[in-house]
């Protein structure tokens, strides 16, 4: 498992370096839209003529045809001879049908819903406030928890980050010793299930909004953990589980600004035992001029959350010092996170 690509500037001529960056615009809404319509859905019994995949899509024969050149083009598809076209390695993760796919996330990424806020980066730059905010009326989780069909695209681009994740933190972080861990703000549950595969002994609670609780269920039926695993809902800034020795949060301390996280990590601490651990997941932005994953991830922070930022192991550290524990560690994984382990002291 590698990291996902990171915008890398090449090295060559500045101009068309420059130019190339910015067709990551173009790039991504095609390769949505081939996500949309299901063409990897349709191709994965054999190629297929564009004839044949506008009528399966509903879609004009001459777009689809235009896509497909341009994702055969970007290596999506590829020419499989007599006018058809198949799925190439990365059009396989467009599937829906694979355990490892990719859809969910390149659905959310040019759905209305992130297309339209980052169309206002500029504002977000400009002022420091979420665009998303402006577009919408209202905070992106109040929002999902208000839209179950945009919620369900987005819970669905969750799992498959986590997908891609959760492998590589459950192969990094040495979980022994947990008895019940509590994942808060765990969606539909992906990285909880994958540590108790892992761990046969451990249980498990999974926290989070209302709106995940069905697909959360049905995820932890589907990997065999629903009767070691209990799911509560309700808000995490007025309370976490009890009755957990540990505590993770993967994705969740990066969407809040300090106050909001130090008003959650409080109730964890509050939650867990003495000598308890808090395990932080997310991306640990090192230092230096490198391009990283976490400095793009940053911008959508800006875009669409109130304060929330990608931070560095010393803001971590002082994060966790201010809401009672000790960083202890920072685990690097083959993925952009980290595991930031703190202890309550
Ligand atoms: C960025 S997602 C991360 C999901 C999951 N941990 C993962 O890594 O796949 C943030 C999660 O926090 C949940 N969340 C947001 N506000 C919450 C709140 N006030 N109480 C509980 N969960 C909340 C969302 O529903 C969502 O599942």
């Amino acid at each position: 498992m590698t990291a996902p690509t990171t915008p890398r500037p090449a090295t060559g001529d500045p101009i068309e370096t420059l130019r190339d960056l910015t067709l990551g615009k173009w790039i991504s809404q095609a390769i949505y839209v081939a996500a949309e319509l299901g063409i990897a859905d349709h191709l994965k019994d054999g190629p297929r003529t564009v004839a044949a995949l506008a009528a399966a899509t509903g879609a004009s024969a001459d777009g689809v045809a235009r896509l497909m050149r341009a994702l055969v083009g970007l290596g999506v598809f590829a020419d499989a001879g007599d006018a058809r076209f198949k799925l190439a390695p990365m059009g396989e993760l467009l599937r829906s049908d694979l355990p490892v796919s990719l859809r969910g996330w390149v659905r959310y990424m040019g759905h209305d819903v992130s297309w339209r806020p980052w169309g206002q980066l500029v504002e977000s730059v400009r002022t420091g406030e979420p665009a998303f905010d402006r577009i919408f009326g209202m905070g992106a989780f109040d929002y999902m928890s208000a839209h179950p069909d945009v919620a369900a695209i987005f819970n669905d681009a969750m799992t498959a980050v986590s997908m891609m994740e959760t492998m590589a933190v459950v192969a990094a972080y040495d979980f022994a010793g947990i008895t019940t861990l509590a994942d808060v703000g765990g969606g539909h549950g992906f990285l909880l299930a994958s540590i108790l595969k892992a761990h046969p002994q451990m249980r498990g609670i999974l926290f989070d909004l209302a709106h995940a609780e069905e697909g959360a269920a049905a995820l932890l039926a589907r990997e065999g953990v629903a009767d070691r695993c209990r799911i509560e809902s309700g808000d995490m800034f007025a309370r976490v589980p009890e009755g957990a020795d540990a505590c993770i949060m993967k994705h969740i301390i990066h969407d809040w600004d300090d106050a909001h996280s130090l008003t959650l990590l409080g109730h964890c601490h509050r939650a867990l035992p003495a000598g308890g651990k808090l395990l932080i997941v997310d991306v640990v932005v090192p230092p230096g001029d490198e391009p990283h994953f976490g400095k793009i991830l940053d911008l959508e922070m800006l875009v669409v959350t109130h304060g929330g930022r990608e931070r560095d192991k010393a803001e971590f550290r002082r994060l966790l010092a201010a809401a009672g524990f000790t960083l202890t560690r920072v685990v690097p994984t083959l993925a952009p996170v980290s595991v930031v382990e703190g202890v309550k002291s």
